[in-house]
């Protein structure tokens, strides 16, 4: 029962830690966009953003999202519904800015916009879903595993691999 109890904390903090590093990446990106001095710099910076993002909305669409929704139905689904809207504007947004480059119209203000989705994806999962993940003793041991394969098998994981 005690190691279930320890069992449990483990994972939250190992899934929830995992998830806020991904927030905490993306947001080293969008103040080293700012701070960039030449074109190259921030096409990589947009590129390896977007990437970022993509990968981090795929792994909690795919397994944070549902296992919430049906753990605590009550608690989430409202939460989540507005998180699945506001994923869908990102998207949108990354899959424009994928095909420019930078000096194009609207490149720095699409990157902008994108920041105050990405804002605000994080103050609502860390300031929101997360704590109620924590005060609702949600036990995410199901999750850990395949959030950390997803990762593994993640493009820029094998890109460090093979670079
Ligand atoms: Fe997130």
């Amino acid at each position: 029962m005690s190691m279930n109890i320890i069992g449990a904390a483990a994972a939250q903090k190992s899934v929830l830690g995992m998830l806020i590093d991904d927030h905490c990446e993306a947001e080293a990106l969008f103040k080293e966009f700012k701070l960039a001095n030449n074109n190259a710099q921030k096409h990589a910076i947009v590129q390896q953003a977007c990437l970022a993002l993509t990968e981090h909305a795929e792994i909690e669409e795919k397994h944070l999202y549902p296992y919430l929704r049906d753990a605590d139905p009550e608690t989430f689904s409202h939460l989540l519904d507005e998180a699945k809207v506001e994923v869908s504007s990102a998207r949108d947004l990354i899959a424009l800015l994928k095909n420019m480059k930078p000096g194009d119209a609207l490149y720095d203000a699409r990157f902008t916009v994108l920041e105050k989705f990405t804002n605000q994806h994080i103050s609502e999962e860390e300031g929101g879903v997360f704590p109620k993940v924590i005060s609702q003793g949600i036990d995410l041991q199901e999750l850990a595993r395949p959030i950390l394969e997803a990762k593994k098998l993640s493009i820029r994981a094998q890109a460090r691999y093979h670079f």
